[in-house]
């Protein structure tokens, strides 16, 4: 987590910081800083809270300068505090540096230093890092050298051999305030490239507006950026030409508009996102979908006697569903797999096995290590993923954006619904190789095409959403329970639920919960129970009597026109019939739309909720 900037040239430094702050807050809010350099040394100005807090400092006392760096913090190593802010000073204040990612061994390197006489006056791991620069430099010049471009880089990268860890890098020097020193390993760094600028950020947003020429940093690769140059090199191997890349499409429509909350924002955007998703995949004629980017031949593609799907939090939620939807219409065996657990996990995988990575950022730290991982053993390893030109995205051997747009509130909303739409796709293209029929490919293209207007009109539910997530506001604990195709969408409802209000939720395949969870069951405790029209219908009503019969209050999503369920439930949210297979595309929006209003009532940051950040990039 965490975001990091840079800039040198002849701008406003602190605008360009600020602004690239304000874009990567979604990585971590839990404090702000920036450090700006000039011929009359490094200032630093760093604040607990959201970059807007930082701003306001910086209007108070502004700084101006030749180059400067900036972070946005998810606490890893030590509270969130002014003190623990980033950036960080090495040494007497000769170096100055923010930065992504885990140091491991921070806690033997820091009792190295301290021997050495160096005082922490920090919490964090990255202090470590800022004083082994400090130190290496300082040997140098203890030997004779000068501090120029050369000793500086030396500095970094001896220190770079002894981190353990993962680390994005941006480094200052007190006596070169045109200098700066970017590093990657294991969290995502680009430099952009301007006219006389340069500027280094950790994903590709900040730049837009700024430069659309783009370098990628490598794993253990360095960038030495000077106002009109830019070396880089590899740690261990040495220079490597830059390979200058046009960013394109990368969108930073983060207009909130009417709306209050991303969130919210983001809900009503389902319509549209799934229309994009769709967009130019559906082949008529043929009743199938298409792709431009898998990237493997027909015939390679019908091999394929196995699909594993690996993500993380919803995205993961998604791949469950993605799971029942391939073995129901492409009958391919699928395993859906924690990224976190797949990382370190062996299990039996033949070349005839192909891999997809599910995540809307592209760049969690699990779901990139395991995708790294099946690539590393020659299989065919894909991305369904919505941000463009993201570790993930550049890493995957080929893949399917969801084009769902910026996903600015940290509860994932439309990328869930993007996610499943293009596995249904998926799923529509692996069968029609396999053993769907013209006509069921038909159907399956005029069901898909129906759901964003499905969708606007489910929308309707908010009303009504309101109301229930008021009355039920003051719970400590819920249950999701759903089945088949909606036993994700319990889990992803609870997920939602526990992310923004804070409330303790479960979800539950409807019938496992005689097997445990039904002890919870008491008339404090409501149960969500996703109960659409399906083929076991009956068996999650009788599901639903067993919480009745124990006095548990239900809420009950169900399809447009069922009494019973209106006689059963204490309040029930209908939302429009659709196929079972497509249901979570319906069911997943009132459920976003109740842990949302259940977060305000509780008068939570649904948009940045506690403890959380939007892109989980440390292990
Ligand atoms: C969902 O609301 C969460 N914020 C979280 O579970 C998220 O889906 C997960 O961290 C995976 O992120 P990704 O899709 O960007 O990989």
């Amino acid at each position: 987590m965490c975001g990091i900037v840079g800039y040198i040239g002849p701008r406003d430094v602190t605008h360009f910081l600020l602004e690239g702050l304000h874009r990567l807050e979604y990585r971590g809010y839990d404090s702000a800083g920036v450090a700006v350099s000039s011929l009359g040394g490094i200032e630093i100005r760093k604040r607990e809270g959201r970059v807007s807090r930082l701003a306001a400092l910086l209007e108070e006392q502004p700084v101006s300068g030749l180059a400067g760096i900036g972070h946005t913090r998810w606490a890893t190593h030590g509270v969130p505090s002014d003190t623990n802010s980033h950036p960080h000073t090495g040494g007497n204040g000769e170096v100055v540096l923010v930065h992504n990612g885990v140091i491991e061994n921070y806690d033997s390197l820091r009792t190295q230093l301290q021997g050495l006489g160096y005082v922490f006056r920090t919490e964090t791991d990255t202090e470590a890092i800022a004083h082994l620069v400090a130190h290496h430099l300082g040997e140098q010049i203890k030997l004779g050298s000068d501090i120029n471009k050369d000793t500086c880089l030396k500095a970094v990268t001896l220190t770079l051999g002894r981190l353990k860890g993962t680390y994005g890098l941006a480094v200052l020097f007190r006596e070169l305030p045109d200098l700066i020193i970017a590093a990657r390993n294991g969290s995502p760094l680009v430099v952009g490239v301007g006219k006389g600028e340069y500027f280094v950020a950790s994903d590709a947003s900040p730049l837009v507006g700024f430069t659309d020429q783009v370098v990628y940093l490598d794993d253990h690769e360095l960038a030495v950026i000077t106002a009109d140059n830019m070396d880089l090199q590899h740690r261990e191997t040495g220079e490597r030409a830059p390979s200058v890349q046009t960013l394109d499409q990368v969108s930073t429509d983060t207009d909130l508009g009417d709306f209050e909350h991303y969130m919210l924002k983001e809900i009503y955007e389902q319509p549209h996102t799934i229309e994009n998703a769709l967009r130019g995949r559906l082949d008529d004629d043929e009743a199938t979908a298409k792709f431009g980017g898998l990237n493997l031949s027909a015939q390679e593609l019908r091999r394929i006697d196995r699909i594993v799907l690996t993500a993380c939090g919803t995205s993961w939620h998604a791949g469950l569903v993605g799971e029942y939807m391939l073995e129901e219409f492409a009958r391919v065996p699928v395993e859906v797999e924690y990224a976190s657990e797949l990382r370190y996990r062996n299990p039996p995988m033949s070349d005839r096995t192909m891999v997809f990575a599910i995540t809307q950022s592209g760049e969690t730290a699990d779901t990139l290590a395991a995708m790294r991982e099946c690539k590393r053993k020659g299989l065919p390893t894909l991305a369904i993923c919505n941000t463009v030109g993201s570790t993930i995205a550049r890493e995957a051997d080929g893949g399917v954006y969801l084009h769902a747009g910026p996903e600015i509130g940290v509860a994932s909303t439309k990328a869930f619904t993007s996610q499943v739409t293009v596995l249904a796709l998926l799923s529509l293209f692996f069968g029609r190789m396999r053993n769907l029929s013209y006509q069921a490919g038909k159907r399956f293209i005029y069901n898909l095409k129906s759901m964003p207007e499905v969708i606007t009109k489910t929308l309707e539910v908010h009303e009504k959403v309101k109301h229930v997530a008021e009355k039920y506001a003051h719970a400590n604990n819920f249950l999701y329970l759903g089945r088949l195709y909606n036993f994700p969408v319990a889990l992803e409802g609870a997920l939602k639920l526990k992310e923004i209000s804070y409330i303790h939720a479960e979800g539950y395949p409807a019938a496992e919960m005689k097997h445990g969870p039904i002890a919870l069951v008491d008339e404090n405790t409501p149960s969500v129970f996703i109960v659409p029209k399906s083929g076991i219908y009956s068996k999650v009503i009788s599901n639903l009597e067993e919480v009745k019969a124990r006095k548990g209050p239900v809420i009950a999503i169900a399809c447009e026109g069922d009494e019973k369920i209106a006689k059963l439930a204490d309040d029930v949210i209908f939302v429009p019939d659709v196929e079972e297979y497509l249901q979570p595309l319906v069911t997943a929006v009132p459920l976003q739309l109740l842990s949302y209003h259940i977060a305000l009532h509780r008068g939570c940051n649904v948009d940045r909720p506690r403890n959380l950040a939007k892109s989980v990039t440390v292990e």
